[in-house]
């Protein structure tokens, strides 16, 4: 477990991170996803489908960021990677254009990160990302992101992703996202 202090004013914006069951507190965790990324509540229907499938996937883990009041202000999930799921299966032609699909085996990936808008830049995603591949058996991990500069690309580079492919088309996503890969243990600062 690790904490962070909040701005001193108020305990309850103490945050501490550890183990999440995910199941439980999809609701939760969607709602943290909605202020955070921008999603409707259709949007926000169908991800809560594909986060519990997701979660039946071997090695599927989580990991949230909550308040010493209980609430749930980050988390992050992901699982090994496999050829055979559909994430994998949309990314691997614009890998391999690249000569980069090795990267889909043995991987760990990061299939959502996530901070509510008021707790970020103080470390909490950076500790989420780093705590979760920390406990990885694979040596490596991948993950997608919107491919534009943003907090998320920018930490993902701090911590040695390095982009894989960019201008991938997911069916039904607005925005091309750059699929990013990076050795692990990921870099710590
Ligand atoms: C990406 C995200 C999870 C990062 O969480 P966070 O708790 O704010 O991140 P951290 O405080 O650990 O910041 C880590 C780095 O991100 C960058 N960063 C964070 N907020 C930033 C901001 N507002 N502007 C610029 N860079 C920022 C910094 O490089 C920072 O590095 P530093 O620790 O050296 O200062 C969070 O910004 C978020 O939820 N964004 C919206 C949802 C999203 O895009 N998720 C990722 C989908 S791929």
């Amino acid at each position: 477990m690790l904490r962070f202090p909040g701005h001193g004013h108020r305990d309850a914006d103490d945050v501490v991170i550890g183990p999440l069951d995910l199941a439980a507190r999809v609701d939760e965790a969607l709602a943290v996803q909605a202020l955070a990324f921008g999603l409707g509540a259709d949007e926000i229907a169908v991800r809560r489908q594909i986060v519990l499938r997701h979660l039946t996937y071997p090695g599927a883990r989580a990991l949230g960021a909550t308040t010493t009041d209980g609430r749930l202000v980050g988390f992050v999930y992901g699982m090994p990677n496999d050829r055979a799921h559909w994430w994998s299966t949309v990314v691997e032609p614009y890998l391999r254009a690249q000569d980069n699909d090795g990267w889909l085996d043995d991987s760990f990936v990061i299939t959502e990160l996530h901070v509510h808008p008021r707790f970020q830049n103080r470390g909490v995603g950076r500790t989420l990302i780093t705590a979760i591949t920390d406990s990885a058996a694979e040596p490596r991990s991948i993950l997608s992101a919107i491919d534009i500069d943003s907090p998320a690309r920018g930490l993902y580079r701090s911590l040695g992703y390095e982009d894989l492919a960019r201008q991938v088309l997911f069916p039904s996503a607005p925005k091309p996202y750059a699929v990013m890969g990076a050795p692990l243990p990921l870099r710590h600062p």
